[in-house]
């Protein structure tokens, strides 16, 4: 643990964990200290906490859970809760995209995109903050995306789901700010994660491309959108509530 760990003690969900940005997120909390209950409906989330934490000396579980319920995000806190007694920090991290023009998603495939990354979110804060509540104090952190503010191409149903999110933020925010709760969004524009650069070549390619649209030139890392993150989560940062910080390398400004 490096000097100074930050999340001595605490106790973080990290949601879409089995993911590529997810993984990042739990390197980075366990590696400042933080017991991690991590969770995805994906396969191979075991073996990804593990990859991501297994050379930290923090605990960890994974819980495998479809968190488009409020079973589901109910099973993943109660496991914080019962396993460490506690719960400090909640990465609202699922999600994803299904990235297409408008008029060609179908019902499914926009109620889908509305699970997957709004709906994730609300169970998990609803179940996590009446426990952060009786504490006194807690850090949600979600992930929203740069998207939402320069209107990228095709992402207009994904736009709305993680505006959603946006929005959440700031109304959360002002209720819980009397309690020791901040709750914040980190919006990372293209992130090089394995599930972006597995895509069909062209796909890739076309990534690529738009990269040329960030004045730094390229997208980001996984791990500087876990930097923003971990900052966000620690118990320093708790001046700030109810934004939006941008990971975008200047692709939009203010
Ligand atoms: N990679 C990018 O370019 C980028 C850009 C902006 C925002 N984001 C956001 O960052 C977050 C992480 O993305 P990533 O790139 O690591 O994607 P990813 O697909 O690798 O990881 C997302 C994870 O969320 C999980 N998930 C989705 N719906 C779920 C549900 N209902 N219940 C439980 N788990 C669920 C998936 O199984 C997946 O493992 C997402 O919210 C994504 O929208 C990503």
């Amino acid at each position: 643990m490096p000097a100074g760990a930050r999340f001595e003690g605490r106790v973080a969900v990290v949601t879409g964990a089995a993911g590529g940005i997810g993984g990042g997120i739990v390197a980075r909390l366990a590696a400042e200290g933080a017991h991690i209950v991590a969770t995805d409906r994906a396969d191979g989330l075991k073996q990804a906490v593990a990859e991501a934490a297994g050379d930290t000396a923090q605990e960890w579980v994974a819980v495998a859970a479809d968190l488009s319920s409020g079973e589901g995000a109910d099973e993943v806190v109660n496991t914080a809760i019962d396993r460490f007694g506690r719960l400090d920090v909640l990465v609202n991290n699922a999600g994803g995209g299904i990235i297409k023009p408008f008029l060609d998603h179908t019902p499914e495939s926009m109620r889908e995109t509305v699970d997957r990354n709004l709906w994730t979110t609300v169970h998990c804060c609803r179940a996590a903050l009446p426990h952060m509540l009786a504490a006194g104090y807690g850090r949600i952190v979600n992930v929203g995306a740069d998207s939402v503010r320069n209107g990228l191409y095709d992402h207009a149903m994904y736009n709305a789901a993680k505006g959603g999110v946006h929005g959440l933020t700031t109304g959360l925010a002002r209720e819980f700010a009397p309690s020791g709760i901040t709750v914040n969004t980190v919006a990372p524009t293209g992130t090089d994660t394995p599930t972006v650069l597995s895509r069909p070549p062209e796909a890739v390619e076309r990534y690529r491309k738009t990269a040329a649209l960030v004045p730094i030139g390229r997208f980001a890392t996984v791990g500087e959108v876990a930097s923003a993150v971990a900052y966000l989560a620690a118990e320093e940062a708790g001046f700030i509530t109810g934004q939006v910080v941008s990971v975008n390398g200047g692709t939009a400004m203010l």
